[in-house]
């Protein structure tokens, strides 16, 4: 069955049309990302009127790109939650009026669930039960997906998300939005032990993150040598700091996995792009003999491809909207 999928949370709009969950048939994505640069990061009221402006010619695109009308499609999955809320009510609300005109079902996706989904497009074998360990901009999160619809968190950020801990510290590196991305590339080369972050842990929460200290501390580094007029190596900071997360998101992964007997790892969200936490999955598995699971850099950051594979599973379980359906700033990954 085909889905119409819509993604509107933050500064990409995206739709796609998707064949049981698995197949992309086509997958449209207009990002934002020229016009919040001169700004340094994500203007809300600007997203939220560059969606008004794009999600009818990028919807009409997936459906052309698919070689598919209205007509062909069964349902319209839409990300109505976690998310900037004036962002999420763009693609809310097409995806009602869609709805409305066509009477095709709507199905309403959590953008979390939908990052995991990435998952099952890369690696069509992939099914659930398994430990996934979800780092995106907003939100950082150890969960057992039980079943496609079925999540128990394990751990999650008391503060920052990766992401948002990876901007910042490249905001005060003076590299440009977006920043993780950046980041990542300039500090391929740097040395990852000439700086030593805190390790922040979260007492008895041995499976929660912190990464707000690990901010403030990227940000007193470089203001303290800028204040004694000295040269910081930006490759060096870059690569100190991606360690420190990565040694923090890795060191709970690996207690998590051992303690609740997981075999199978995924990885999901924006930050599952970079390099050395790629690289340091890769290495735990071979030492611990996991299945590790990793999505395609291209289904990394947001895209509507990821909303039509988990509206899929949605729609399987029963999952439907009416038109009252609103967005949610703010929504656990256990509620849809
Ligand atoms: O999952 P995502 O697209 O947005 C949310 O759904 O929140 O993630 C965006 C985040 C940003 O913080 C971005 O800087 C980060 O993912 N990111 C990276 C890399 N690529 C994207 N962080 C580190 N290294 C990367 N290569």
């Amino acid at each position: 069955m085909k889905i119409l999928s819509i993604e509107s949370s933050c500064d990409e709009t995206a739709a796609a049309v998707v064949e049981d969950g698995r197949n992309v048939l086509s997958s449209v994505v207009s990002t934002q990302i020229e016009k919040h640069k001169i700004f340094g990061g994500v203007v809300p009221e600007i997203a939220s009127r560059l969606h008004t402006e794009n999600i009818s010619y990028v919807v009409n695109k997936a459906l052309s790109d698919a070689d598919c009308t209205l007509s062909e499609i069964e349902a319209i999955a839409v990300t109505h939650e976690p998310g900037l809320i004036g962002a999420l009510l763009v693609g809310v609300n097409y995806a009602k009026g869609l709805s409305l005109a066509s009477g095709k079902p709507l199905v309403p996706v959590h953008h979390l669930r939908s990052h995991i989904a990435a998952n099952y497009i890369t690696h069509k074998g992939l099914k659930p039960p398994f430990m996934c360990l979800v780092v995106s901009g907003g939100n950082t999160l150890l969960c057992k997906v039980k079943d496609y619809t079925d999540f128990e968190v394990i751990g999650k950020t008391r503060d920052d998300a990766a992401g948002e801990a990876m901007d910042k510290a490249a905001r005060t590196l003076g590299l440009p939005y977006p920043g993780g991305v950046n980041l990542d590339k300039i500090s391929k080369n740097g040395d990852a032990d000439k700086y030593k972050f805190p390790h922040p842990k979260v007492d008895n929460a041995p499976y929660d993150f912190s990464f707000s200290g690990l901010k403030t501390s990227v940000i007193n580094l470089v203001h303290n040598a800028s204040q004694k007029g000295e040269e910081l190596n930006a490759a060096d900071v870059g690569a100190s700091f991606i360690k420190a997360v990565t040694d923090s998101l890795a060191e709970k992964t690996v207690k998590a996995m051992a303690e609740y007997g997981e075999k199978t790892l995924v990885l999901a969200g924006g930050v599952s792009a970079n390099s050395v936490l790629r690289a340091r999955m890769e290495k735990e598995s071979k030492k611990h003999g996991w299945q590790l699971y990793l999505p395609d850099l291209s289904l990394c950051g947001d895209n509507g491809a990821m909303v039509g594979a988990q509206g899929y599973y949605e729609y399987l379980n029963g999952t439907r909207a009416d038109l009252s359906l609103n967005g949610r700033a703010t929504a656990d990954i256990t509620e849809n």
